[in-house]
C-alpha cells in the first residue's frame, strides 16, 4: 500500500486508527518506560512523534533507532497529552529500513551554515533547509501560475551559445576540444571550426535576446531556467549558477514593465504567505523575527519610482551629511549594493525601482532616451537584497541599434538575428530579469544566496 505521508496523517487526523508512516528520525529522547522518535518525512517543517514502549521493543532495535537513521513504524494514532503537536503514534511495530551510524554530520542542532554547505548531500534533511527548499518549490510553481493566468507563453531558450548577450563576457566556454592537445590554424590561434559547434561557445548568461524574438511572434513569453556567469564575485548574492525570469512583452513601455514587475514580486511573495506559512513561521521565528512583517509590508505598499540621477542626488546628499560608503557616489557610477541598500532600507524604507540608468553601465539594448545620456532601463531594488530585477524598454529603432552595437563593437556575425526583429516589424517592447535565488532569499529571510540553492556553485566549489 501508497504510505501516507506525515503531513496529509497529521491533516486527516484520524485518531484511533493503525497508520504506517516512513521517515527519517530527527530526535530521539528517552525516559524509563519510553521513549519519543521524532519521525520527518520532508512533507511538513513538523516531525510526528512516535511513542516507544521500551518493554514492547527488542533492545537491539532500540539502539538501532538513531538520528538520521530511517524507520517504517506501525501504531495507533492517538490525540497527544504534550504540548507540541496534536496527534503522535503509539508504535506497534518498527522496522529499520536504513541505519545511520554515530558519523551522521547532523547529529546536533546549532551547526553553521559553512558546515552545512559541506554536507549539502544531506542539509535538505535539516529542518531550515526542508522549509526552504519546499518554499522554493512553491515560488517555482507562482512563478509559472502568475504568467500562465496571464496567457504568457513560457518559452525554452538555449542554454549553449555563441553570443554574448549582456556583452559582459564573464562566460564558461563550453568546448570538447583536447585542452591538453588544441587543434592551431596557420597563424597559430585556437581552430574552433574543429570544434563540436565548428565556433566558440559558452554557457548562456541570459534568455533574453532570444526572448524577445518569441515576444515579436508570440506576444508575451517568459524564460526560467539556469544561467551561468563566470564572475568572481564572492558576495552572498552571486551564484555562478543561478536560474533567472526573463518576461518579455511586444507592445510594452517601460511603464507597463514597472507595472508588471511589481505585481509579479508582490503575487510571488503572497503566494509564499498563503502557501507557505508553516515553513514561514519556522523560518520567522528561527531565522528572522521580521520575516513576515516584512513579507506582509511589501506585498501591500507601492514601490517607489525614481530616475538614477534622482537616486544619485539622495545619495550625494546622504554623504554630505555624513554618510560613509565604500565607493564612491557620482553621475555615472554604477550603483554598489550599499548604495542600492541606502535607498530603500534608510531613505526611502520601501522597495524602489530606479530607471533612466546612464548608457554606459547599461546593455547595449536598451531603449535610449531623448537626452542622448540616459537608456530606458529599470533595476528593482529590495530590502536586504540590493537588485532583485533588471530590466528595461528595448530599442526597437535599427538604426539606433546598430550605432550602438557598433559604438560598443559588439561583433555583427553574432548580432545579424537578433537585428533582424528590428528589421522585420519592428515593435516597441520590453522585458525584465527576475535572479530567482534572489527572491528565494527574501522570502525565506536566508542570508547568504548558497543556502537557497540545492547545490551552490559558486568561485571554487562545484562539488555534490
Ligand atoms: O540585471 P541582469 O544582469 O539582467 C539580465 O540578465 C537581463 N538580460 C534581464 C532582462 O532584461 N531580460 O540580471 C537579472 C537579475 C538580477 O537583477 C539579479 O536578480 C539576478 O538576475 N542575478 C543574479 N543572481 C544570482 N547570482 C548572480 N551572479 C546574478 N546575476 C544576476
Ligand atoms: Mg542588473
Amino acid at each position: 500500500m501508497r504510505p501516507k505521508r506525515i503531513i496529509e496523517i497529521i491533516k486527516d487526523g484520524q485518531t484511533n486508527t493503525i497508520v504506517t508512516v516512513k521517515g527519517w528520525v530527527r530526535t530521539r529522547r528517552d525516559s524509563k518506560q519510553v521513549s519519543f522518535v521524532a519521525l520527518n518525512d520532508g512533507s511538513a517543517v513538523g516531525n510526528l512523534q512516535i511513542v516507544v514502549d521500551n518493554d514492547k521493543v527488542d533492545e537491539a532495535l532500540m539502539k538501532r533507532i538513531t538520528t538520521g537513521a530511517c524507520l517504517s513504524v506501525s501504531g495507533l494514532l492517538v490525540a497527544s497529552q504534550g504540548k507540541g503537536q496534536s496527534v503522535e503514534v503509539q508504535a506497534q511495530n518498527i522496522e529499520i529500513l536504513g541505519d545511520a551510524d554515530a558519523t551522521y554530520p547532523l547529529q546536533k542542532k546549532g551547526h553553521t551554515w559553512e558546515f552545512l554547505r559541506e554536507v549539502a548531500h544531506l542539509r535538505p534533511r535539516a529542518t531550515t533547509f526542508g522549509a526552504v527548499f519546499r518554499i522554493r518549490n512553491q515560488m517555482a510553481y507562482a512563478v509559472h501560475k502568475f504568467f500562465h493566468d496571464k496567457g504568457f507563453v513560457y518559452f525554452h531558450t538555449p542554454l549553449i551559445t555563441s553570443s554574448d548577450c549582456e556583452g559582459a563576457g564573464q562566460m564558461f566556454q563550453v568546448t570538447t576540444l583536447d585542452l591538453n592537445n588544441l587543434p592551431r590554424t596557420d597563424e597559430g590561434k585556437i581552430d574552433y571550426s574543429q570544434d563540436f559547434f565548428g565556433s566558440p561557445t559558452s554557457l548562456t548568461v541570459s534568455g533574453q535576446l532570444e526572448g524577445e524574438l518569441a515576444a515579436t511572434a508570440l506576444g508575451a513569453i517568459y524564460t526560467f531556467g539556469p544561467t551561468f556567469r563566470a564572475e568572481n564575485s564572492n558576495t552572498p548574492r552571486h551564484l555562478a549558477e543561478f536560474w533567472m525570469i526573463e518576461p518579455e512583452m511586444a507592445f510594452y513601455d517601460i511603464v507597463d514593465n514597472m507595472d508588471l514587475a511589481e505585481e509579479f514580486i508582490k503575487f510571488c511573495v503572497q503566494w509564499a504567505l498563503d502557501n507557505c506559512l508553516e515553513d514561514l513561521e519556522f523560518l520567522n521565528k528561527m531565522i528572522d523575527k521580521e520575516l513576515i512583517e516584512r513579507l506582509k509590508f511589501v506585498t501591500s505598499h507601492d514601490f517607489v519610482r525614481l530616475p538614477y540621477t534622482e537616486g544619485i542626488k539622495i545619495l550625494e546628499d546622504a554623504v554630505a551629511k555624513g554618510h560613509k560608503f565604500e565607493f564612491p557616489v557620482f553621475w555615472g557610477a554604477d550603483l554598489a549594493s550599499e548604495h542600492e541598500r541606502y535607498l530603500v532600507e534608510e531613505h526611502f524604507k520601501k522597495p524602489v525601482i530606479l530607471t533612466d540608468y546612464p548608457k554606459e553601465i547599461k546593455a547595449f539594448y536598451m531603449k535610449q532616451n531623448e537626452d542622448g545620456k540616459t537608456v530606458r532601463a529599470m533595476d528593482v531594488l529590495f530590502p536586504r537584497i540590493g537588485e532583485i530585477i533588471g530590466g528595461s524598454e528595448r530599442e526597437s529603432d535599427y538604426n539606433k541599434l546598430l550605432a550602438r552595437i557598433e559604438e560598443l563593437n559588439i561583433p555583427m556575425k553574432d548580432m545579424w538575428w537578433y537585428l533582424d526583429t528590428r528589421k522585420y516589424g519592428t515593435c516597441p517592447h520590453s522585458g525584465f530579469g527576475l535572479g530567482f535565488e534572489r527572491l528565494i532569499l527574501f522570502v525565506t529571510g536566508m542570508a547568504n544566496i548558497r543556502d537557497v540553492i540545492p547545490f551552490p556553485r559558486t568561485p571554487g566549489h562545484a562539488e555534490f
